[in-house]
């Protein structure tokens, strides 16, 4: 065996050198990797006893991409273009062994190679579109060519990986390995030597796509499939330009367009944004004030109370995560009913092929519905999603205190209450937690996670490890009303409401932010929540134009009818109704309506939201002005192209910021009064994205 450098290996058993890269954590295309695979490589190919190479990977993973941290920097030789070219262009087999996530510049180097063999459980494919980009080594050109023009425009618009299976249907892989990768590949190139197999290089060959009848047609059925992902997104069009450059031109040819559209894509604002958000959904997963040596504990068992609509999304949500889950419910007649909505959400998605029909009974097999709190006994961590009342959330904590083990998690789920008053109805507030799941549980990413005074490192990290293990991102939040999300949320619906009350209609304002470049504004998106949420007949005001909807039966999208009209496909259309009410509202409060620019609309919506996001760092509510944006993004539809909020206002500047927020304070009031860190940001020139 022979150390090429610090991360990778060469050894030659009987003609067949095996490369190994082992280079923590996920193989990344680092500059002392490239040096490391191109040195060994040489070596192996002037090397005349050998006479084909192996290219496999140590740890949890085959090479997972280029590395992202380089971006944006000069590159170092060699470059992965020069390195890829080598390979490809090597007289001797060279067969890449792969497991794990071979991703981006990872697959690109993958199909430099000859031939592909892999684990049946590796994932592959190109996410470069999350980050802004596209393949930037060979990969438009040489994918297409390999598995057809459709398939490549699905992975590389989607970025979603797929599974060895399908990787050997589509021809990405040549062979699945099930036992020992090593072995199999060594085999595998062996059997390519003996039987004297040509070697395949797909930049020299049209492949798949000489057999493309009509490539324009394949494209503008890509388009309608992946339109949302297309519209507004730079990456998605540069995607389209170089595979049809695929399509058009010669391999070499086509390989200088992607590389041209690449670097106009990474120095452009939205793959900034995106590699931002990739570096701060990572940041967000890490608690920075841990005691060294705390670890997370393993949570197997879970148990739920409240069957209505929060605690069975969760359920959901946990039994997608391969949970034992335990769920309780008072009455029985809730309990089935329940249940029941679990069973058909599962089987809706069943219907729709996202799950396979043997999961459902799978899934609902390790669900236990109980009316009795005891059956809790054996859990991990026990959620609680009842009515957001206080002191039931208490008295169910004082309950559980005598069922569970003592080691036991207890979480609130809870949208606005004070967790540290909840955790006061338990013995052991140092065990309880706020886990925030957003509507619908089992959809929405986003996880604010509640850390109380007294909730232990240990719980915190555990329920962190416990969210991420579900495939959501948790985000560490401290005690106040409405966390992060919800308490910016409600600055921006007051001022929404106000500007309806002074002259503007709720389309005009959701038209705004929807020209901003948000999915959809917050009417809009009111309609989606449902606007009965803290709303009872009982306590209605009957003075907010919410109240009088909801008196009227306008509840939102599942009502057919809230601020807007909806019709059968959900289609949101203006409502005569809700402006009569809006105009009888205006003239009861004795305002006389006028016109409202766009530009105002936006104003004092969104900047009194940014400048809450700045009181709730001062307050230390979030940890980083990072964590904020990954709420909005994970949580409230915030477009990843835009970064976030927060992230936006750097982006727009500070200054601009502050001097709105003075111009409308003396009429407007609190929410617009500045908050001391953007004016102290503004002096000292700095940014809320800098600051720690
Ligand atoms: N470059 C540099 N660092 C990377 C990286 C990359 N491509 N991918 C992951 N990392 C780092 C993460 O930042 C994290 O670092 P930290 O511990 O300091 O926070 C660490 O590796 C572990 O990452 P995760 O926490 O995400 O670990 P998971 O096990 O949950 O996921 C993964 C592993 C699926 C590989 C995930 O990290 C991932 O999706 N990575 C991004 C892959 C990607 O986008 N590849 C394409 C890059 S662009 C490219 O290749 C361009 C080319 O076409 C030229």
């Amino acid at each position: 065996m022979t150390i090429v450098n610090e991360v990778v290996r060469l050894e030659i058993e009987d003609r067949i050198a095996v490369l190994s890269l082992d280079h923590p954590p996920v193989n990344a295309l680092s500059r002392i990797l490239r040096e490391g695979i191109a040195t060994g490589l040489g070596r192996a190919l002037a090397d005349p006893g050998v006479e084909a190479v192996v290219i496999l990977c140590e740890g949890a993973t085959f090479i997972a991409g280029a590395d992202i941290r380089e971006f944006g920097r000069p590159i170092a030789e060699p470059t992965l273009a020069a390195l890829i070219a080598t390979i490809e262009g090597a007289g001797k087999p060279v067969v890449a062994a792969l497991h794990g996530t071979v991703l981006g510049g990872g697959l690109e180097l993958a199909l430099a190679c000859h031939a592909r063999i892999a684990r049946p459980s590796t994932k592959l494919g190109f996410p470069e579109i999350k980050l802004g980009l596209i393949p930037g080594a060979g990969g438009t050109q040489r994918l297409p060519r390999l598995v057809g023009l459709s398939h490549a425009l699905d992975l590389i618009l989607t970025g979603e990986p797929i599974g060895a299976a399908r990787a050997r249907t589509l021809g990405l892989i040549d062979e699945i390995a099930y036992g020992d990768l090593r072995s199999a590949a060594t085999a595998f190139a062996r059997a390519h030597l003996e039987q004297r197999t040509p070697l395949r290089r797909i930049a020299a060959d049209a492949g798949r796509l000489a057999g493309t009848i009509d490539p324009a047609d394949m494209f503008d059925a890509a388009k309608m499939r992946h339109a949302r992902i297309i519209a507004r997104n730079d990456a998605a069009r540069g995607a389209l330009n170089a595979l049809h450059a695929a399509t058009r031109l010669p391999f070499e040819e086509g390989l200088a367009r992607e590389r041209e559209i690449f670097a106009e894509l990474m120095n452009g604002p939205q793959s900034k944004a995106q590699r931002y958000l990739f570096a701060a959904t990572r940041a967000a997963a890490k608690l920075g004030d841990l005691p060294a040596g705390t670890r997370p504990k393993p949570i197997a068992r879970v148990g739920i109370v409240g069957a209505g609509t929060m605690g069975r999304g969760i359920a959901m949500a946990f039994l997608a995560g391969g949970l034992d889950v335990t769920i309780v419910e008072t009455a029985r007649e809730s309990l089935g009913r329940g249940v029941a909505a679990i069973r058909s959400a599962f089987e809706a998605s069943a219907a729709k092929g996202r799950l396979r029909p043997e999961a459902v009974a799978g899934r609902m097999a390790r669900l236990t519905p109980s009316t009795a709190l005891s059956d809790l006994a054996g859990c991990d961590l026990v959620v609680e999603a009842v009515f957001e009342t206080l002191a039931v959330k208490r008295e169910i904590f004082g309950k559980l205190d005598a069922i569970v083990r003592p080691d036991a998690i207890l979480a609130t789920n809870t949208s606005h209450l004070d967790v540290n008053q909840v955790a006061g109805g338990s013995k052991r507030p140092e065990r309880v937690i706020g886990l925030h799941f957003f509507t619908p549980a089992h959809v929405m990413k986003l996880v604010e996670v509640v850390r109380g005074a007294k909730t232990t490192p240990e719980v915190a990290a555990t329920a962190m490890a416990f969210v991420k293990s579900l495939g959501k991102v948790g985000v560490a939040v401290g005690v106040g009303d409405g966390f992060i999300g919800n308490r910016m949320v409600r600055v921006r619906r007051q001022e929404a409401d106000r500007l309806v009350l002074e002259g503007a209609m709720p389309w005009d304002v959701d038209r705004v932010f929807t020209g901003f470049g948000l999915p959809m504004g917050p009417f809009r998106m009111a309609d989606l929540a449902g606007l009965d949420l803290g709303w009872s007949r009982e306590a209605s005001s009957g003075r907010s134009l919410r109240a009088r909807l909801c008196e009227i039966g306008r509840r939102g999208e599942k009502s057919k009818a809230g601020f807007y009209d909806y019709d059968a496909e959900r289609t949101a259309t203006i409502s005569p109704v809700t402006e009569g009410l809006v105009r009888e509202l205006s003239e009861a409060a004795g305002l006389q309506r006028r016109a409202i620019t766009d530009r105002e609309i936006l104003e004092r919506c969104l900047y009194p939201m940014i400048n809450e996001g700045a009181k709730i760092l001062e307050e230390r509510i979030a940890a980083r002005a990072s964590d904020i944006d990954v709420v909005w993004v994970n949580g409230y539809g915030w477009p990843p192209v835009m970064g976030g909020p927060m992230f936006w206002a750097d982006a727009n500047g500070l200054g601009e910021v502050l001097e709105v927020l003075r111009r409308h304070e003396p009429a407007l009031g609190s929410a617009f009064r500045p908050s001391g860190l953007l004016e102290r940001l503004v002096r000292e020139e700095g940014s809320f994205t800098g600051l720690f």
